[in-house]
This record gives structure tokens, sequence and C-alpha cells, in this order.
């Protein structure tokens, strides 16, 4: 009988035999930039993992009435952000001559149907059916997708946390559909202006939530132009209208009544 060794190293606690027998390039040749690509994309979608990982967290400690923890975990979603839009700058390095000469071979695929981006997008209260249909029915994306599109956003915990600090948030906001977006609201304004007045710690985890809606806008900036000095205007592989569609994703703010009481303060 043979005896199992128990020992851990760095190789099978990270299991870096299968890590580094994913990366596939399609192309035949292979085309150089092709592992640049699929490394960029896997390390993405490993932090999304992290992202959507720690922004559980920060709901549960909010729910928990811990907002200088809340606050922490949220410094480090976004120092997170940060290393994902640098992580753009790696991928400008390809010249838009480099990227044709495997495009072809992703065929449908595209950034377009990571799951786990549109789950990220659900938390932070951009939620969308029509991004979820997009999922085949009983697919653990779909499951995923499901269970966030039912569950509360970082907003409603955060409206939550405001009304046990005894701010008089209305019982409609407390008990509204999460699946609907968030609209701005004038009630809510007037608590977060008063909050920002008189309260540290509220005023902190705010400003916190406006750096990571900040964070998120410039990732989709970014990208955007990566797509545009890439790809031009030419139509998306995910099937969409490529750069023309992206544009349609900027602008948009997660946390609108954090941005309409910016004048008023
Ligand atoms: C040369 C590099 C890239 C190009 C040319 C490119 C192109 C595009 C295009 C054209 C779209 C629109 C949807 C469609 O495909 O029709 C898109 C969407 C998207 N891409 Fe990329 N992409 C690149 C790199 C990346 C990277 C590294 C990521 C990281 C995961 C990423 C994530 C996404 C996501 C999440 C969307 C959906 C955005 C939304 O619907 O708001 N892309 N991309």
């Amino acid at each position: 009988m043979t005896t199992p060794n128990p020992s851990v190293t760095y190789a099978n606690y990270l299991q870096l035999e299968e890590l580094l027998s994913l990366q596939q390039p399609r192309a035949e040749g292979p085309e150089h930039d092709e592992l640049l690509f699929i490394v960029i994309h896997q390390v993405y979608e490993l932090w999304f993992k992290e992202l959507l990982h720690e922004l559980d967290r920060v709901a549960t400690l909010l729910r928990g009435d811990q907002p200088h923890r809340a606050q922490h975990t949220l410094k480090r979603i976004l120092t997170i952000l940060k290393v994902l839009v640098a992580q753009l700058d790696i991928l400008e390095t390809m010249t838009p001559l480099e990227f044709l000469s495997f495009r072809s071979r992703l065929e449908a695929a595209s950034g377009f149907q990571s799951d786990q981006f549109r789950q990220i997008e659900f938390v932070l209260g951009a939620k969308s059916e029509a991004a979820m249909a997009r999922f085949a029915s009983n697919s653990r994306a779909r499951v995923a997708l499901e269970r966030r599109y039912r569950e509360a956003t970082l907003w409603d915990a955060f409206l939550h946390y405001l009304a046990r600090e005894g701010y008089p948030v209305p019982a409609a906001h407390l008990s509204r559909d999460v699946t609907t977006p968030v609209t701005p609201s004038p009630e809510i304004q007037d608590i977060l202006v008063d909050a920002y007045r008189k309260d540290a710690k509220t005023q902190g985890i705010c400003e916190r939530l406006v750096d990571l809606d900040e964070g998120f806008a410039e990732w989709r900036y970014r990208h955007a132009r990566m797509v545009e000095r890439t790809i031009g205007v030419k139509p998306g592989t995910g099937g969409s209208a490529g750069a023309t569609y992206l544009r349609t994703t900027l602008g948009q703010n997660l946390f609108p009544d954090l941005w309409e009481i910016r004048s008023r303060l």
C-alpha cells in the first residue's frame, strides 16, 4: 500500500499544472500575440471572481453594521479596479494588424459573454433581463446571474444600513423591487446631504461608493477607447455594433443620488 504524500507544495496548492495548461491559442502558427490575448482575459476573469467575492463581503459587512470594515473592503475593491484598468495598457501594445492576425479565430467569442462581468454589473445595480437571457438555461452562468438578478444590490444594502443608523429612509425604498434600476430620489439625497454634514463614518462609505462608480466607469471608457483604436467602428465578434455600442454604455452613474448631491454640498 502506498502512503499518500500529504505535503503541500507551491505547485499543488495553486494547481499550476492545470493552470498552465489552460492557455490554448486557436490560430495555426500560432500567432505570437494570441497568448497575450488569452492570458489577459483569463486574468480578468480571475479578478472578476475576486471582485464578486469582495463585493459580497461589503454587503455582508454593511448588513452586520460594520462600516469601518466595509470601507476597508471597498478600498481593496478599488485597488483591484485600478489594476484592471492598468492592464488595458498591456493590451494596447498590440497593434490593429497584430490583433487581426488571429481575430477571425475568436469567431463569436467576446467579453460581451462574460457572465462574471454581468454579475458585477448586477451587484452594482445595472441589471438587465436581456443580458441574462443570452446565457443558456440551467448553465452555470445563467444560474449565477438569475440569483444575482433576484438579490438586493450593494446600494440596497447601503440604504438598509442608513435606516439602521437612524436615517429616515422611506419604507418604499427599503422594500423596492431590487430587479429594477435605482432611480434618483430627492428623499435619499436629503439624507445623504445630512450625513455628509454630520456623520464622517457614513460620508466615508459614500465617498468609497463614488470611487467605485468612477472606477467602473473608467474601465468602461478605457476599454471602449482601446476597442476603437484596435478595430475602429467594425462590429464586435459578440454581434454588437462594437465601439458604437460601447459608447452607449458610458456616462451612466451606478449610484445617481451620490452624484446629484455634489452641487448641494
Ligand atoms: C483587443 C482587445 C479587445 C477588443 C478588440 C474588444 C472588443 C470588444 C467589443 C467590440 C465589444 C462589444 C461587444 C461585441 O463583441 O460585439 C466588447 C465588449 C466587452 N469586452 Fe472587450 N475587447 C477587447 C478586450 C477585452 C478585455 C481584455 C476584456 C476583459 C475581460 C474585455 C471585456 C469586455 C466586456 C466585459 C464587454 C461587454 C461590455 C458591455 O456590454 O458593457 N474586452 N469588447
